[in-house]
């Protein structure tokens, strides 16, 4: 696969498998992989730490922006991890801010405004030289609506709560597998339903149900689109 360098938009329903589908593809042909979720997760992790929200999840917004102008959120390339991994400033971040305070809260974050133009900014800017695979939320609706490919990620609750149960576990963490569901169907709905960007298909995105088919599989079927697209390109 060579020539024209793509920008994929991979958005989706959150543990769909996107990240891994998007880092995989990545690994594979060279393509630079950005994880937008992580950027949310980092400014929420910063804001805990900055105690910005109350018991009731309500956000001190003045500090947040203050907060969100300062924030210097980079990834570096990790050899032994096979992808990019997230820094705020010197600091990795990468392992916290996937735990489940970051999670209960990231919501409420990304429904902010200012955060969300801030944080697009930054991705609109983010280098295409290579090609670029980029997953989140609003990527093939917002950040880069003309992108050459749209995805748009699904698989049923219980097995992306599956997931992400198994991967927190693996790491240690002491959560319960209704913990996660709950917290996946809470995200759910906040992402769809806040005023701001919500998570919609782009009416031209490709459906892929991950439920449905191995890594392997989907990694197969997106090299071959990507393959149609730059052979229909030159
Ligand atoms: O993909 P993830 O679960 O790590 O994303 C964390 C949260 O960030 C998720 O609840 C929705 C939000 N998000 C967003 O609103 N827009 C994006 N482009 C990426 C993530």
């Amino acid at each position: 696969m060579e020539n024209k360098k793509l920008v994929i938009a991979v958005d989706g329903y959150s543990s769909s498998g996107k990240s891994t589908l998007a880092k995989d593809f990545a690994a594979k042909v060279g393509y630079v992989f950005v994880d937008t979720g992580a950027m949310y997760r980092a400014v929420t992790l910063s804001a805990l730490r900055n105690n910005l929200f109350d018991a009731k999840n309500n956000i001190e917004l003045e500090k947040l922006e203050k907060l969100v102008e300062e924030i210097d959120i980079h990834f570096k390339y990790s050899k032994e991890e096979g992808r990019s991994i997230t820094y705020i400033g010197d600091e990795l971040v990468e392992s916290e801010i996937r735990n489940i305070e970051v999670s209960d809260r990231v919501s409420y974050i990304a429904a902010v405004p200012f955060v969300r133009r801030k944080l697009v900014d930054m991705q609109r800017n983010m280098s295409k030289e290579s090609g670029l695979i980029m997953d989140g939320r609003d990527i093939g609706t917002v950040v880069f609506p003309n992108a050459d490919i749209k995805l748009f990620v699904t698989a049923d609750v219980m097995v992306r709560a599956q997931r992400r149960y198994r991967e927190l576990t693996n790491k240690g963490e002491n959560v319960s597998l209704q913990e996660i569901v709950d917290n996946v169907k809470k995200r759910d709905h906040l992402d769809e339903t806040r005023e701001e960007s919500p998570l919609r298909k782009a009416k031209d995105a490709i459906v892929l149900d991950t439920g449905k088919y191995s890594p392997k599989e989907q990694l197969d079927w997106l090299m071959k689109l990507v393959d149609e697209k730059t052979q229909s390109a030159k």
